[in-house]
């Protein structure tokens, strides 16, 4: 008798951890794995590199933009003309005068917007 009490006991143990595991929330694969963007480990290098300040300075032909700081970048980001025409290619394309930024750029400037956009 005890033995069997012993069964029923240990199975509905394993049955109920079983059971509570299930339970348990499974982590949305964007928590684990999608990695923070920021101004400063990703956009400011982006747009060193990208062509971007040789016109959106001071002193360029789009100084009224310009990006050279995490918060004149921002304004675009938050306006949504930088998806538009850094992204999406609308109007008159960025970088003017050369080819669309690459593909994963874009990705990656798409993930950072969505993130918030953050410094
Ligand atoms: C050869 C000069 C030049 C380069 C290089 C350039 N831009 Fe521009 N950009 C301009 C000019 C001029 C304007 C304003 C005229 C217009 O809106 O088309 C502008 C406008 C913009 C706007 C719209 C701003 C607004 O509020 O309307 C965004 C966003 C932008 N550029 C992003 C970029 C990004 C990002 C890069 C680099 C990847 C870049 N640009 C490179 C000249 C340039």
């Amino acid at each position: 008798m005890k033995t069997i009490l012993g069964i029923i006991t240990i199975s509905f143990l394993i049955t109920s951890c079983a059971y509570n595991k299930s339970e348990l929330p499974e982590p949305l694969e964007e928590e684990v794995n999608v990695p923070k963007i920021t101004y400063t480990n990703y956009v400011k290098t982006m747009i060193d590199n990208n062509h971007c300040l040789e016109c959106h300075i001071s002193g360029g032909i789009a100084a009224f933009r310009d990006y050279t700081t995490y918060n004149g970048i921002k304004t675009v980001a938050a306006s949504g003309e930088l998806k538009n025409r850094a992204i999406d290619n609308n109007g008159v394309s960025m970088p003017m005068g050369y080819p669309p930024l690459d593909q994963n750029v874009k990705d990656t400037l798409q993930m950072w917007i969505n993130q918030g956009a953050l410094e």
